[in-house]
C-alpha cells in the first residue's frame, strides 16, 4: 500500500516539526498540517520563514526546503482529511482540569472530536496514526467512535507516539534512536497498515529501528519512557538536597554513577527540576491509570516523581528567600531564562514559572529575560496560575531585552534556564553594576563557581 496524501491534525511541537521532516524525506507525499488555530496556521505560512511558531535549530531550514512543494499548513481541516490516505492525530492531551480524574486523567476531549471529524467526512479507507501520547488502550475508544459513526469506512488504527524532545526536535526526527509502530499486527489489514508507515520512516531511517509492537505496548511504552527519564531527573534532584547537606558534590557523584554501564551517563543533571509539556501530564496519566486499576502501590511509586520536582522548585526559591536574610520584599530579582530548557520557546511547566510565583507571593520584584520567549508569553503563564491577579502580575514583573537591563541594580539573580548564552555573559560587568552582596544562584549548573565567586559573587548552585 503506498501512501501519497498525508494529514496531520494538529501544527503543535509535534506535528509541525514531525511532519515538515517527513515532507522532506518523503517528496513524493503530499503532506498537509492542519490546525484549528488559525494564527498559529498563519505563523507556519508566513512568508519569512524565521517567524514560524515554533523555535526548534534547523527547522526553518526544512520547513524552508518543503514548504508549498509538497508540505502545507492550512485551517481547511476537512479537505484534508478527505483526501489522505493517512492521517496522524496530533493534537494535545492535556491534564484535565475538571470532572472525573481532574489534574490526573489525560483529557482527551481533542482527540475525540478528531476521531467525529475523520468519521464524518471520510468516504474511502484511512490509516488513523495516533501520534499524540495516550492512555493505554485509547485506540479501542478510537476505533469504536469510527467505526460507528463512519459511513461504511474502514479504518486501521495505529500507535506511533513521538519520542522527539524538545530544542533537538530536528536531529531528533533525523536521527532516531527509534521508531515504534503499534498496530493489529495479527491482521493482514493491521499488518499492511503498520507496513505503508514503516515504507514511510524507511525513506530515511534504517529499518532495524523501526519498531513494531501491538498497539497497547506501543500506547503504554510512550507513558513508560517518559516516566523513566522523569524519574531519573527526580533521584539526582532528590541527591542534590543530600549533597548540600552532606558537603558532596552532586556533579561529582553524577560523574561517578554515570560511568557505570548500568546507570549511565545521560539524564542525571540536578536542576531546579524538570519542565516541559509531557513528563508532569504523561506520569500524572499513569498514576491515574495504576488508581483505576486498583493499583496503588504502583500509582504512588510514580507520584513521588512529580512529589520531588515540585519540592525541588519550592526548594530553589525558598533557598532564595533564605539567603537574602529572610526577605525578598520590594527586592529586585534577575530571573534569566523563563523557557522549561535551551533551544525552545516553549514554557509549558517551566519551572521559572513556579519560582517566579512563589518570590512573587513573597512580594519581590521579578524582572526576566529570555533570548526566545515572548512578553505576552511570560504574562500568560503567571496568569494562567491564578494566584494573584493579572493587573498585580504586571506591575511586580517587567520583561526586558538584554540580560544587563534585568541584573542592573537587582539584589540577586536566578539562572532558570540552560541558554549557552548566559555562560558568555559580561559576568563583571554584571557583578558591578548589582547591588550589594551580589547572590547569584544557578538553577541549572551553568555557570562556573570559583570565577563567580573570584569577582566577588555570593554563589550558590543546586546540588553543592
Ligand atoms: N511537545 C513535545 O515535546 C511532545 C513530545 C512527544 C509527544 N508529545 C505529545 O504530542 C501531542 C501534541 O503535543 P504538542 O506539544 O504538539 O501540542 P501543541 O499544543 O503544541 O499542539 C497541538 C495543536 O493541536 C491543535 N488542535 C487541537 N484540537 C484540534 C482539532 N480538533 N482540530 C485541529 N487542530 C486541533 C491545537 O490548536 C494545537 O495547535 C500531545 O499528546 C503530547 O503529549 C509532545
Amino acid at each position: 500500500m503506498k501512501i501519497k496524501n498525508i494529514c496531520c491534525i494538529g501544527a503543535g511541537y509535534v506535528g509541525g516539526p514531525t511532519m515538515a521532516v517527513i515532507a522532506q524525506k518523503c517528496p513524493e507525499i503530499n503532506v498537509t498540517v492542519v490546525d484549528i488555530n488559525a494564527d498559529r496556521i498563519a505563523a507556519w505560512n508566513d512568508e519569512d520563514v524565521e517567524n514560524i511558531p515554533i523555535y526548534e535549530p534547523g527547522l526553518s531550514e526544512v520547513v524552508k526546503e518543503a514548504r508549498g512543494r509538497n508540505l502545507f499548513f492550512s485551517t481547511n481541516v476537512d479537505s484534508a482529511i478527505d483526501k489522505a490516505d493517512m492521517i496522524f492525530i496530533s493534537v494535545n492531551t492535556p491534564t484535565k482540569t475538571y470532572g472525573i480524574g481532574k489534574g490526573m486523567a489525560a483529557d482527551l476531549k481533542f482527540i475525540e472530536l478528531c476521531a467525529r471529524q475523520i468519521a464524518r467526512v471520510s468516504k474511502n479507507d484511512k490509516i488513523v496514526v495516533e501520534k499524540s501520547t495516550l492512555p493505554v488502550r485509547t485506540a479501542e475508544a478510537l476505533k469504536n467512535i469510527l467505526d460507528n459513526t463512519g459511513n461504511g469506512v474502514n479504518y486501521q488504527i495505529l500507535s506511533n507516539p513521538e519520542f522527539l524532545a524538545e530544542g533537538t526536535a530536528v536531529d531528533d526526527l533525523m536521527n532516531p534512536d527509534r521508531v515504534l509502530i503499534g498496530g493489529d499486527i495479527e491482521n493482514p489489514e493491521g499488518k499492511e497498515a503498520v507496513e505503508a508507515l514503516v515504507d514511510i520512516y524507511a525513506h530515511w531511517i534504517p529499518r532495524e529501528r523501526l519498531l513494531t509492537t501491538n498497539v497497547w505496548s506501543s500506547e503504554l511504552s510512550k507513558l513508560t519512557a517518559n516516566a523513566f527519564l522523569a524519574q531519573r531527573v527526580s533521584s539526582i534532584n532528590a541527591m542534590s538536597e543530600l549533597c548540600e547537606k552532606s558537603g558532596a558534590d552532586v556533579k561529582e557523584v553524577s560523574k561517578a554513577i554515570g560511568m557505570d554501564s548500568r546507570i549511565g551517563p545521560k539524564f542525571l543533571q540536578a536542576s531546579v527540576g524538570f519542565g516541559g509539556s509531557c513528563f508532569q501530564k504523561d506520569i500524572l496519566n499513569l498514576v491515574y491509570i495504576s488508581k483505576s486499576l486498583g493499583l496503588n502501590e504502583v500509582a504512588d511509586y510514580w507520584e513521588q516523581v512529580i512529589i520531588m520536582n515540585d519540592y525541588q522548585k519550592k526548594r530553589f526559591a525558598y533557598k532564595i528567600v533564605q539567603t537574602l536574610f529572610n526577605t525578598v520584599s520590594g527586592k529586585k530579582i534577575a530571573v534569566l531564562g523563563w523557557a522549561f530548557k535551551k533551544d525552545t520557546n516553549d514554557t509549558r511547566e517551566s519551572a521559572a514559572i513556579y519560582v517566579a510565583d512563589y518570590l512573587l507571593n513573597e512580594q519581590a520584584e521579578i524582572v526576566v529575560y529570555d533570548p526566545k520567549v515572548k512578553t505576552e508569553q511570560i504574562y500568560a503563564d503567571l496568569d494562567y496560575l491564578n494566584t494573584r491577579s493579572s493587573e498585580e502580575n504586571r506591575a511586580q514583573v517587567s520583561v526586558v531585552d538584554t540580560p544587563y537591563e534585568a541584573t542592573k541594580e537587582a539584589h540577586a539573580i536566578a539562572v532558570l534556564t540552560e541558554w549557552d548564552e548566559f555562560k558568555e555573559l559580561d559576568w563583571e560587568k554584571i557583578y558591578n553594576e548589582m547591588l550589594k552582596p551580589a547572590f547569584l544562584f544557578d538553577g541549572r549548573r551553568l555557570l562556573e563557581r570559583a570565577t563567580k565567586e573570584k569577582m566577588g559573587f555570593e554563589f550558590y548552585a543546586i546540588g553543592s
